[in-house]
């Protein structure tokens, strides 16, 4: 069985580096009190960390089931973007995965599917692999409709071996935990959701979909085991509990 996978998006948080050591020394002593390598970890630290947490992921109890991740990439490989970090540059600090699509991107800065679609393609030149988020804002009688148009446009242009190389994350935006009024999806719910976007990317695309499916959005403690013991989930994307030590090792305790 393959292992799931838990993805620490850390987004603009912690404030200082000390405090990144120390959510990494928490997660490394439980891994420590592990029998067995069973978790399958990705931190996506903010920029300005990733290279120290790069290091620390080379050692200890992470070496061999852990990863660095980053929150966005720029679009362009080479030009004068003030501001932006280009792919090649992560990749020389040894990032394998990328966050792209980020509702707080789209939504919060603007960044449209077109956007969205160069990041996720700069990923994939570059490559890493992308952590692609999609989902609705609410979810109304055109939902469906919405994430279908979100996923192709997301996707587009993409050969068949490029989305088969990406990891996609269902995160409707109602539920991340910033939001006014979150709540968290059931796996029910969001296991329609998924099914969804695969179906648009069968139709499409006329592939078979194999990719891996993360569902995020207000994943805490107490609701992490029921999306990580769902076969229809390969792992979860975790926002702000990720950063909260003691919560973070509690969720990963559920695998
Ligand atoms: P949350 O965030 O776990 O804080 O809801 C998830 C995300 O934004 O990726």
């Amino acid at each position: 069985m393959n292992k799931k996978l838990i993805v620490a998006n850390w987004k603009m948080n912690p404030q200082t580096l000390a405090e990144a050591l120390s959510i990494l020394d928490s997660v490394d002593e439980y891994l420590g009190s592990l029998e067995e390598q069973e978790l399958s970890l990705v931190f996506c630290p903010p920029f300005v960390f990733t290279e120290e947490v790069g290091k620390i992921l080379r050692t200890s109890h992470f070496l061999h089931q852990s990863e660095l991740g980053t929150q966005d990439v720029s679009a362009d490989d080479n030009s004068a973007m003030t501001g932006e970090v280009s792919g090649p540059m992560l990749r020389e600090l040894g990032v394998r995965y990328v966050i792209v699509g980020h509702s707080e991107r789209r939504w919060k800065l603007g960044e449209s599917d077109e956007i969205v679609n160069k990041k996720l393609k700069a990923a994939l030149r570059n490559e890493m692999i992308p952590i692609v988020c999609v989902g609705e804002r609410v979810r109304d009688d055109n939902f469906k409709d919405f994430l279908k148009e979100q996923t192709l446009n997301t996707f587009a242009g993409l050969s068949s071996d490029e989305v088969a190389r990406c990891l996609i994350a269902y995160e409707p935006v109602w539920a991340i935990s910033t939001t006014p009024g979150a709540r968290p999806d059931t796996p029910q719910n969001a296991l329609e959701s998924t099914s969804l976007i695969r179906k648009a990317l069968i139709t499409n695309y006329q592939l078979p979909i194999t990719n891996k499916f993360l569902y995020g959005g207000s994943i805490t403690s107490t609701n992490a085991r029921e999306f990580l013991k769902n076969e229809g989930f390969d792992g979860v994307l975790v926002g702000g509990s990720s950063v909260n030590k003691e919560e973070f090792v509690k969720i990963l305790s559920q695998i």
